[in-house]
C-alpha cells in the first residue's frame, strides 16, 4: 500500500515570534519541548485558521515610506531597510509565523513508515511533532522528507508546530513567507519502494532503450521478493509493458552512480536496503514520443511483492524524448531543432504572493503559450513538482535552476533534492548551477566548484545537460568584459554555455569556441506598465512609448539570437512579480519586466514576441486613442505580416513592409480621437486587423467573465467596458466581490503601486482591468 494524502487543510497560524518561557531541557532531553508554542498543550484556539498554499509575508501591510526621502526618480535605496520591509522584497513585512495543526493518526498506522512531505517553506524553518525536535531546513525552496514513524503518536491526536523566519534573504526579489507550497502526509509499508528513476533513451529506427533503478527498503533476507513493473499511457491507461523482477536472481558488485548499463543489477546498500538497476528496450512504434505539441505521458507503476503479499505500489509519470544542445544546430528535441523561445519568471502572481496554487500555475503557463513561449527558466530555485507536472502536461520546456553556485553540503543537498524531483520530469531540459555569479565566475574557485556540482548531478541524473547563466561583466568596474577566456574556466566545465545579456558578443562566442553549444539564458529587462502611454514618476507607473530605445534593443536582441547554433534564449520576464521593482522603488512594490502584467494581461510588448514566437497571425498597435489630441505621435505596430497599414480615422497613413524579427513605427503623426486601425496584409490579402475606438467613459460599465476554471478554481476577469465594448483605461473604478464567489484567495489589477492588500474583498480596476482568483 502507499498513500499520499494532502496535508493542506487545517492549519493554525500566528504571525510573528510569540515570546515566552520555554523548558530550558529542550534542547538537552529528547521529546522535551513542552513549553511554548511546540507543546501539546499550547493553546493555539485564537489563531487564524489557514489552508495551504499560504503565504503569510504577502498578507502583511506593505510599509509606508512616505516619510522617506526620494531620490532622483523618486526612487529610495532599493535596500532600504524598516522593520525587514526591503524595499527588493516588495515593502512586505519579512517576519516571524508559526504553524501548528492537529492531526489524528490511526492505529493501524503503527508499524508502517510515516513521512510528512512540504513541497516548501520560505524559510528557515524549525519543526517539532509531539514536543519532539524533528527538522530545522534553512532553504526556503527546497522539499523537505520528514521520516516521522518513531515519533508519531498512533491512534492518538499528534502535535506539529512550525516555526518560520522569512526575515533573512535568499536572493534579492519578492520571496514570500510560510508553508507556501503543498504538504502531505504519505504512509508506506516499511518494506517500500523509494527514488525509482526512468529514463529513456530513443535508439535510431530501433525503439527506445529505458534505464530504470530504484532502491527497495527494509527487505531484510530477500528472498522470495519480487518487483513487478507496469508501463500504461497515461491518456488511456492502455498497458503497454510488464516486467517481472526476481530479486533473488541476481546479486551483484555495488555501483555508486546511476549509469546506464545494459545488466540487471541488484545490490545490497547495507541495513536491508537494496538498489536496483536495470534496462529494457521498448520496440519502435511501441511508445509515442513527448514533444510541445504531443505530450505524450506514460504511468509506471511499480509493485513490490514479499511472498504473496503487496507491499508497496509507487507510480511515476514520465515521458520519453531525445534532447540534444549541439554546437551548430542548436537545441534538439527528438532530433527536431527547436528554438527555445523562453521566459525566466519567478513564482509569484497578482493577488497570490508566493502562495500559487497548481490551477493558477498552469493559468501561467497557458497564458505563455499563448504568447508562443515555449520554453521557462525558473529564476533563481528549484521550482515545486506540480510545477513541472504541469509543464510536462502542457509542452513547456523548462531549465531548472538551483539557487546559488555552490558545493557546500547545505547547498549540495538543494542540489539532489532538484534533481531527484526533476529527473522523471520529460520538460526538464536542463539544470543550471547559478546566475550571474560575477564574483565567482573568473576564478578557479568557481570553475571548481562548477565542477563538483556537475559531477555531483550526473551522479544522481547522467541524462540531462548542466548549464549556468554566466555574464561578461566585471564586478569591480561594473563594465562588460569583452573577453571570453576570463571565464573560459567555468565555462568548459558546463555542457552547454549559458550566457546572459551582452547578445552582441554572441558570434564572437562561436567564433573561438565553436564546438561549445551554446544558450542565451537571459535577456531583455524591458519596463512598462500595462497601459501606459504617459510616464507618471510619483505612480511609478512607465510608458512603453516614451522608451523607444529599449525597446528598438529589445527588437535587435531577439534578432542576435536567432542564428541556428544559438539553442534559444529566455527573456526576463514572461510576467510582473512582487519585488525589485524597478526603474521606480518604492511606492512600486513590483518590477515591471515583463511581457505581461502580474496577472497574465499582455502589455504591448507581448505583442512582439507573439509575432515572432507564435504561429498565430498577430496584429497590435499603440498608444491607444484615449490620450491627448493634437500633440505629436509616434504609432508603433508589432506584426508577423508581409506588410501594414495604419488607418486613423479613415485617412490611411500608408502601408510599411515588415521585416523579419522587426517591428514599424510610423512618425511625428498629430494624435486625434476616434478609431485607429492597423491591418496586415500576406500576399496582398488582408490577414490581420485591430481597431482600437477613443473609449466613451459615460457609458463605462463593469463586465465579469470567467477567464479560466479548473477544478474548484475560477480566475475572473473584471473588465471597463463602453457600450460597444471598448476598454475604458481612464475612469477606473472598485470592484467588491461578491461572496458567493466561494472562498477568496486574491486580487490585483496589474498595477506596480497598488497596496491593496490581496484579499481585501474589493480591487480597483487598473487601466480598465483586474483580476479575482476564487475556490469554491
Ligand atoms: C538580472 C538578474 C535577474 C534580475 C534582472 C533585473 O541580472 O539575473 O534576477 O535581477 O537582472 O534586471
Amino acid at each position: 500500500m502507499q498513500e499520499l494524502k494532502s496535508f493542506n487543510d487545517g492549519w493554525k497560524f500566528h504571525f510573528g515570534d510569540i515570546e515566552t518561557i520555554r523548558n530550558r531541557w529542550g534542547w538537552a532531553k529528547s521529546g522535551s519541548f513542552n513549553q511554548g508554542p511546540e507543546s501539546k498543550a499550547y493553546d493555539d484556539s485564537d489563531w487564524k485558521n489557514v489552508t495551504l498554499p499560504h503565504d503569510f509575508v504577502f498578507e502583511t501591510k506593505v510599509y509606508d515610506y512616505s516619510e522617506k526621502e526620494f531620490g532622483k526618480d523618486n526612487t529610495i535605496p532599493a535596500m532600504e531597510d524598516v522593520n525587514n520591509a526591503h524595499t527588493t522584497a516588495g515593502s512586505f513585512d519579512k517576519n516571524v509565523g508559526w504553524y501548528r495543526k492537529h492531526f489524528f493518526i490511526p492505529e493501524e498506522y503503527e508499524g508502517k513508515k510515516i513521512y510528512l512531505i512540504f513541497d516548501g517553506i520560505y524559510r528557515d524553518s524549525w519543526i517539532y511533532l509531539n514536543e519532539f525536535f524533528v527538522e530545522h531546513e534553512p532553504s526556503g525552496y527546497s522539499r523537505i522528507i520528514l521520516d516521522i514513524t518513531d515519533i508519531a503518536a498512533y491512534g492518538e491526536e499528534n502535535i506539529l508546530s512550525i516555526k518560520c523566519d522569512a526575515r533573512q534573504a535568499e536572493g534579492w526579489f519578492y520571496e514570500g513567507g510560510g508553508i507556501y507550497r503543498n504538504a502531505y502526509l504519505k504512509v508506506v509499508e516499511e518494506k517500500h519502494i523509494e527514488d525509482a528513476f526512468i529514463h529513456g533513451t530513443p535508439v535510431e529506427n530501433n525503439g527506445v532503450h529505458m534505464n530504470f533503478s530504484c532502491r527497495l527498503c527494509n527487505l531484510e533476507g530477500y528472498d522470495q521478493k519480487y518487483l513487478n513493473l507496469e508501463i500504461c499511457e497515461k491518456r488511456t491507461g492502455k498497458v503497454v509493458k510488464k516486467i517481472d523482477y526476481d530479486l533473488e536472481e541476481i546479486i551483484s558488485e555495488p555501483i555508486d552512480k546511476y549509469e546506464e548499463t545494459d545488466e540487471k543489477l541488484i545490490f545490497e546498500l547495507g541495513d536491508g536496503d537494496l538498489r536496483l538497476v536495470t534496462s529494457f528496450e521498448f520496440e519502435e512504434d511501441e511508445v509515442k514520443m513527448w514533444s510541445l505539441d504531443d505530450t505524450n505521458l506514460y504511468e509506471l507503476i511499480i509493485t513490490l511483492i514479499d511472498g504473496d503479499e503487496i507491499c508497496n505500489v509507487d507510480k511515476k509519470t514520465f515521458g520519453i524524448r531525445n534532447i540534444e544542445f549541439d554546437n551548430n544546430k542548436g537545441f534538439l528535441l527528438n532530433g527536431e531543432q527547436v528554438k527555445i523561445k523562453g521566459v525566466c519568471c519567478h513564482q509569484n502572481h497578482g493577488g497570490l504572493g508566493s502562495a500559487v496554487p497548481k490551477e493558477v500555475m498552469r493559468y501561467r503557463i497557458k497564458k505563455l503559450k499563448e504568447m508562443g513561449a515555449n520554453g521557462y527558466r525558473g529564476a533563481h530555485y528549484p521550482l515545486a513538482e506540480d510545477f513541472l507536472s504541469i509543464c510536462d502536461e502542457e509542452g513547456m520546456v523548462v531549465m531548472l535552476e538551483t539557487r546559488v553556485l555552490s558545493s557546500a553540503s547545505k547547498d549540495l543537498s538543494e542540489l539532489e533534492r532538484m534533481v531527484k524531483i526533476a529527473r522523471n520530469h520529460p520538460s526538464v531540459i536542463m539544470y543550471s548551477i547559478g546566475n550571474e555569479e560575477a564574483q565567482t565566475q573568473t576564478t578557479s574557485q568557481g570553475a571548481r566548484i562548477a565542477r563538483t556540482m556537475k559531477k555531483f548531478i550526473k551522479h544522481l541524473d547522467p541524462y540531462t545537460p548542466v548549464t549556468m547563466a554566466l555574464l561578461m561583466l566585471d564586478m569591480k568596474t561594473n563594465t562588460q568584459i569583452e573577453d571570453y577566456k576570463l571565464l573560459e574556466g567555468i565555462f568548459k566545465e558546463l555542457d552547454v554555455a549559458g550566457f546572459n545579456y551582452h547578445s552582441d558578443l554572441y558570434e564572437k562566442f562561436h567564433r573561438e569556441y565553436p564546438d561549445i553549444p551554446f544558450i542565451c539564458t537571459e535577456q531583455g529587462t524591458f519596463k512598462s506598465t500595462r497601459g501606459c502611454y504617459k510616464t507618471d514618476a510619483q505612480k511609478c507607473h512607465l510608458a512603453i512609448n516614451e522608451k523607444r530605445d529599449w525597446y528598438m534593443f529589445g527588437a535587435e536582441r531577439w534578432r542576435h539570437c536567432k542564428p541556428e547554433w544559438i539553442s534559444g534564449l529566455f527573456i526576463w520576464t514572461g510576467f510582473d512579480y512582487y519585488g525589485e521593482p524597478t526603474p521606480f522603488a518604492w511606492p512600486a512594490i513590483s518590477s515591471q519586466f515583463g511581457a505581461m502584467d502580474l496577472c497574465g494581461n499582455p502589455k504591448d510588448f507581448y505583442y512582439f514576441y507573439k509575432s515572432w514566437w507564435s504561429k498565430d497571425e498577430v496584429i497590435h498597435a499603440y498608444p491607444d486613442m484615449n490620450g491627448e489630441t493634437g500633440v505629436p505621435t509616434d504609432y508603433y505596430v508589432f506584426s508577423n505580416a508581409e506588410e501594414v497599414e495604419l488607418i486613423l480615422n479613415g485617412k490611411s497613413y500608408g502601408k510599411k513592409a515588415m521585416k523579419d524579427g522587426d517591428y514599424l513605427i510610423w512618425e511625428n503623426i498629430l494624435s486625434e480621437h476616434g478609431k485607429m486601425e492597423v491591418v496586415g496584409y500576406r500576399n496582398g490579402k488582408e490577414v490581420s486587423r485591430e481597431v482600437n475606438e477613443t473609449a466613451d467613459k459615460k457609458s463605462a460599465r463593469l463586465e465579469v467573465t470567467e477567464d479560466y476554471r479548473e477544478g474548484n478554481i475560477v480566475i475572473r476577469k473584471i473588465a471597463l467596458l463602453d457600450k460597444n465594448r471598448n476598454l475604458v483605461p481612464n475612469a477606473d473604478v472598485r470592484f467588491d466581490i461578491p461572496k458567493e464567489w466561494g472562498e477568496f484567495l486574491g486580487a490585483s489589477n496589474g498595477d506596480p503601486s497598488d497596496h491593496t492588500p490581496g484579499k481585501a474583498g474589493y480591487v480597483n480596476t487598473f487601466h480598465g482591468l483586474a483580476q479575482v482568483i476564487t475556490r469554491k
